[in-house]
């Protein structure tokens, strides 16, 4: 591992979840609604001090690794506050915020999540009498001023925190100045699944790593600070008001998971290849669908056989392209969900760079683990999923652009030069027909149709801002 140069970043004044994510093992999504302007801008005086920065993440991951090493067992208390905030937030604190989206109209961050979600996104509807919303839970269609995160390693940390966080605000007093919308806990998955989403797959293999802040490692090439980061280097949008500055666009996602059923489907079209039994031809579909083993090791490099080793090294788990494989769907399909929310060669080999559309995923799963009863029916009967955040410096450049251009986009990529289309990414894809080519290794022309394994059930668009903005300007 290279050691990174030396930082120009003002880690001071980054909030924390950004860069490198705050460490945990559960966190508390606190949606809310500003109810008294006046009051609600002095108290966000008494958040700022408490707002975990990314120098003091870099602090906490030495503490653990210091920890790790002494051979300590068990968790250190961690515990770190970020807080962000929508277009409606801001227009209820009366700060114009149009340098956030270049006076863009159409930005998403402008519109809101509730309206792109039906525009441009493709969440399923309803029909109410205010007209097409999309089918989200209820918390979910009104106005979200609003978001407060609180990471942690244990309930009790979150929940004293959480307690402390209200008690500036004034909840539970007579005159608050914030009204709770919705709280949702996220924790890991217990035991061996711990760094695995609900599906069973390694998560949060790959992200962007930023030039001057992270390691060099081999794999795609590292990002510009302005990629996630306004006002540095790669943000698209120039001179943008200072207090604009050091933030980043915040993208949640309330996805639910139907896993009884995502299993099922892979039991019910093992692929027939090579000597695999039925078991190995259904752990190859979700491999083939995913872009990955469940063990996190990539398909391009290991196409037909997990290699958890090679999964557990960082110095190639990313070292991978889909190089000579652009006309081909042999090693990695074209939609599974790495290969379409992250195509390396398949556009950097024609001149187009994927840089902009990077994101920094952070995130955590919500809800229990399978239950007996869903196991043996087939059926989801409780609620479980993905609590989905991602960072970006422009939206419309990184999360709408995944979404709508690539995982919804059937053509993406190569859908005209090839002999198979590629189809909708399986897991997020949205669409009908929900289906793809390329996960049989014997027939690419092969389509598999799917129903929907991941359910959007809320998310709004927010904007991070920098420790100075939260302290001067809001
Ligand atoms: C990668 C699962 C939603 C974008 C991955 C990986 C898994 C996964 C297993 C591979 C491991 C890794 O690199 O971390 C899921 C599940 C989702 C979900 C279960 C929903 C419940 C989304 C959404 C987006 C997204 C909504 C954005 C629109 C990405 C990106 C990568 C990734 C950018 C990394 C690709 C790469 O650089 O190789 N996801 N994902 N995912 N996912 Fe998702």
């Amino acid at each position: 591992m290279t050691t990174p140069p030396t930082t120009k970043l003002n880690l001071d004044n980054i909030q924390g979840d950004i860069l490198s994510g705050i460490p945990k093992k559960t966190e508390l999504y606190y949606f809310f609604q500003i109810l008294d302007t006046k009051k609600f801008r002095v108290q966000l005086g008494k958040l700022a001090p408490i707002i975990k920065t990314a120098a003091q993440v870099l602090h906490d991951r030495k503490c653990i690794e210091d920890h790790k090493k002494r051979g300590g067992h068990g968790l250190i208390q961690i515990v770190g506050v970020n807080v962000s905030f929508s277009h409606l937030g801001f227009q209820k604190l009366g700060i114009n915020d149009s340098t956030l989206f270049g006076g863009n109209t159409n930005d998403p961050f402008s519109v809101g999540q509730l309206n792109d979600a039906v525009r441009n996104l493709g969440d399923p509807t309803k029909e109410t009498p205010n007209g097409v919303v999309p089918d989200w839970e209820k918390e979910f269609l009104q106005p979200i001023h609003g978001l407060i995160l609180i990471a942690g390693e244990s309930h009790a940390t979150t929940d004293k925190k959480l307690k402390e966080v209200e008690a500036i605000f004034g909840v539970g007093s007579k005159t608050p100045s914030v009204k709770k919308v919705k709280l949702i806990r996220g924790d890991v998955r217990p035991g061996k699944e711990h760094a695995h989403e609900h599906f069973g797959f390694l998560d949060g293999v790959s992200n962007p790593s930023v030039i001057g802040f992270d390691p060099i490692l081999p794999g795609p090439a590292q990002v510009r600070p302005g990629i996630l980061l306004t006002g540095q280097d790669g943000d698209p949008i120039q001179n943008r008001e200072p207090w604009a500055v050091d933030g980043s666009f915040q993208v949640f996602r309330y996805l639910f998971q139907e896993v009884p059923e995502f299993h099922k489907y892979l039991r019910d079209n093992p692929l027939k290849f090579e000597d695999l039994t039925p078991e190995e031809g259904s752990e190859l579909l979700g491999a083939r669908m995913v872009g990955r083993w469940r063990s996190g090791a990539p398909i391009d490099v290991t196409p037909f056989k997990d290699d958890p080793k090679l999964a557990k090294d960082p110095q190639r788990n990313n070292d991978f392209k889909f190089k000579d494989q652009l006309n081909s769907q042999q090693r990695c399909p074209f939609a599974a969900h790495v290969r379409k929310t992250m195509p390396r060669d398949d556009l950097e080999s024609l001149g187009i760079s994927v840089e902009s559309r990077r994101i920094a995923r952070r995130g955590i799963q919500f809800g229990p683990e399978v239950t007996p009863s869903e196991k043996q029916e087939d059926k989801t009967q409780k609620e479980r999923g993905l609590l989905f955040v991602c960072y970006q410096s422009s939206i419309s450049n990184g999360f709408q652009f995944m979404q709508q251009s690539w995982a919804n986009n059937a053509n993406f990529p190569f859908g005209e030069q090839q002999p198979e289309v590629p189809g909708l990414d399986p897991l997020i894809g949205r669409g009908t027909p929900r289906k793809m080519s390329g996960l049989d290794p014997n027939d690419a022309t092969r389509e598999l149709t799917f129903p929907d394994f991941i359910i959007p059930r809320g998310g709004e668009y927010f904007f991070t801002p920098s420790i100075k903005a939260l302290k001067e300007t809001l």
